[in-house]
């Protein structure tokens, strides 16, 4: 019996933010996880898309950093999350933030319409993580940058920095890999592969 990939979204939404690294709750992981992207982002203001962008944590902290933000799930139960902290936050966050049900193998958003399209933790879940890409890709303005959070964790579950390396790589001629075994990223020590790839051409 094949598991709808939805369902399991929807189940893991109730307590996603409990993790450090998913709720940025602490200051200091929140910190890290900020500096960590302004060091890598266009300067504000810049269009970001946000694939699979969960419970809209990643949204907010760039939000208020001055990015207008295009977000998308496909989980009901992680958009309707993303849009209650949304609700949350001061006006001049909720009016650069936008959040909507969607795949995000596929946006169906305009082609050379983002400056940047960021991913955390949504390419290895991809059915087809090259195909995925390249979508990703196309959305990109021509100096846009790609930015990937990605893992290969303890479960098993994940892509290498390795592979992930070689998947964008095959599209793009830049491909930048900072690996995150900073325990400030996770609110502690982690034993996994955890790593940061940026792409600006
Ligand atoms: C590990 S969570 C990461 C959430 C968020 N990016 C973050 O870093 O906090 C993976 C997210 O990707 C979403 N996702 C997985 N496959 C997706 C797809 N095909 N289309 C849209 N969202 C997807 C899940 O619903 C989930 O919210």
């Amino acid at each position: 019996m094949s598991v709808d990939p939805v369902a399991l979204w929807d189940a893991e939404a109730p307590a996603f933010d409990e993790a450090p690294d998913h709720g940025l709750l602490d200051a200091d992981v929140r910190a890290a996880w900020r500096d960590l992207l302004l060091g890598v982002l266009p300067p504000a203001p810049a269009d970001v898309v946000d694939l699979g962008c969960g419970t809209g944590t990643l949204a907010v902290l760039l939000a208020e950093q001055g990015y207008a933000v295009h977000a998308l799930d496909f989980s009901p139960a992680m958009v309707s999350l993303a849009c209650a902290k949304l609700a949350d936050a001061p006006r001049r966050v909720r009016d650069l933030v936008t959040v909507r049900d969607g795949d995000a193998a596929e946006p169906g958003l305009a082609p050379a319409s983002a400056d940047v399209v960021l991913c955390r933790h949504v390419l290895w879940a991809m059915p087809d993580p090259a195909a995925a890409l390249a979508n990703w890709i196309e959305l990109l303005a021509p100096a846009g940058v790609l930015i990937l959070v990605e893992g290969r964790w303890h479960t098993g579950v994940g892509l290498t920095a390795a592979e992930c390396v070689r998947l964008v790589g095959q599209l793009r001629h830049d491909v930048q890999l900072q690996t995150l075994d900073d325990p400030s990223y996770w609110g502690g020590p982690t034993t996994d592969e955890r790593y940061l790839i940026v792409s600006r051409r």
